[in-house]
C-alpha cells in the first residue's frame, strides 16, 4: 500500500486483502481439530464481509501519523473477529432469528445452534489471542469494553432486544444505535490512533470522527433494511419491521433518517479539520459509509 490507489474502492479493496491474508494465516485450518469449530468460524469470516473496521483502524493509524504503521493489520483483525462474532450471535434465533448472512445461510442454519454459539465463543476469545500478541494492553481494554455490557456492543444488543416490546422513542433509539454499532466503530478508529501513539489532540478527534460515523452506519443499516433487497444486502429485508425494532426509520421516517445520517457525515468530517492530506482516506469512508447501497 506504498503507492496511493487512485479510488476509495480500491483502497478498501487493498486493506481486505490484507486482513484476509492475515486472518488466513492466524485462524486455525478447517484440518485442525476439532474441525467442526474452525470450519464454522471460517465459514462466517470468509463469507465476504466488507471489512469496514478493519479498513477504518488501518485508515486511522495512517491519519495519525502520516505513514503505515507496524502491526495494524492484526489489530484490524481482532476488530473483524468480533464484529463476526457478532453476527453469528445477532442472527441467532433467540436474537434476530435470521436464515441468511453475507449472501450465505446464517452459520446456525448449517453448523446448528450449538456450533454457532461455540462458533462466535470462539472467535471472541480468538479476537484478544490475536490482539494480546501486541503487547499493548490499551487496545486490549478498548475492544473489550467497545464490545462489553457499559455502552459497548452486547450493552446494545440487550437494548435492542429488550426495544423489541417496548415503545420506540428517540432517546432509547440513539441509546441502542450508539451501543451496538457505534461502539465498535469508534474503537475501530481509535484503536488505529492508539497503536500509531496518536497525540491525546488527535485521539480525541479520531474520536469524533468515529461516533458520528457509527452512528451513521446504522442509520445506513436500517434505512437500507427498509429500501433495499436481501439479494441486494446479502442478509434478510424487512426484518426490522416485522420483528419491531426500534430503528431510525421508525422513529423518524426514511426522509427525516436520511438527513440525520448525512449531518453525521458532515460532523465526521468537521472532528478531522485539524487532519490534513493523512486523513483522506478517514473522509472517503465517512462519505461511503452514508451514501453505501449495501
Ligand atoms: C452489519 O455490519 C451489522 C451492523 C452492525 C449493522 P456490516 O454491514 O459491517 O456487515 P458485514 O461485515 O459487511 O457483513
Ligand atoms: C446488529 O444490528 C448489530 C450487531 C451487534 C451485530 P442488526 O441486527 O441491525 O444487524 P443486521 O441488520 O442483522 O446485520
Ligand atoms: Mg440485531
Ligand atoms: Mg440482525
Ligand atoms: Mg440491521
Amino acid at each position: 500500500m506504498s503507492t496511493q490507489p487512485s479510488s476509495i474502492k480500491e483502497y478498501i479493496a487493498d486493506c481486505a486483502r490484507l486482513v484476509d491474508a492475515e486472518l488466513d494465516r492466524l485462524v486455525p485450518p478447517e484440518s485442525t481439530p476439532p474441525e467442526s469449530i474452525h470450519k464454522a468460524m471460517r465459514y462466517s469470516l470468509f463469507a465476504g464481509g466488507k471489512r469496514i473496521r478493519p479498513v477504518l483502524c488501518i485508515a486511522a493509524a495512517h491519519a495519525a501519523v502520516g505513514h503505515e504503521v507496524a502491526g495494524v493489520v492484526p489489530v484490524a483483525c481482532s476488530l473483524e473477529l468480533i464484529h463476526t462474532y457478532s453476527l453469528i450471535h445477532d442472527d441467532l434465533p433467540a436474537l434476530d432469528n435470521d436464515d441468511l448472512r453475507r449472501g450465505r445461510p446464517t452459520c446456525h442454519k448449517v453448523f446448528g445452534e450449538a456450533m454457532a454459539i461455540l462458533a462466535g465463543d470462539a472467535l471472541l476469545t480468538f479476537a484478544f489471542e490475536v490482539l494480546a500478541r501486541q503487547g499493548n494492553a490499551k487496545l486490549v481494554e478498548e475492544l473489550a469494553s467497545a464490545a462489553g455490557t457499559v455502552g459497548g456492543m452486547i450493552a446494545g444488543q440487550v437494548h435492542d432486544i429488550e426495544g423489541e416490546h417496548l415503545a420506540p422513542s428517540a432517546a432509547l433509539l440513539e441509546q441502542i444505535h450508539r451501543a451496538k454499532t457505534g461502539a465498535l466503530l469508534k474503537a475501530s478508529v481509535r484503536m488505529g490512533g492508539l497503536l500509531a501513539n496518536a497525540s491525546e489532540r488527535k485521539l480525541a478527534a479520531l474520536s469524533r470522527y468515529g461516533s458520528h460515523i457509527g452512528l451513521a452506519f446504522q442509520i445506513v443499516d436500517d434505512i437500507l433494511d427498509v429500501v433495499q433487497s436481501s439479494e441486494a444486502l446479502g442478509k434478510t429485508a424487512g426484518k426490522d419491521a416485522a420483528q419491531h425494532k426500534i430503528t431510525f426509520p421508525a422513529v423518524y421516517g426514511l426522509e427525516e433518517s436520511r438527513k440525520m445520517a448525512e449531518l453525521e457525515r458532515q460532523r465526521a468530517h468537521e472532528a478531522l479539520s485539524e487532519f490534513g492530506d493523512s486523513a483522506q482516506r478517514l473522509r472517503e469512508l465517512a462519505d461511503l459509509i452514508v451514501e453505501r447501497q449495501a
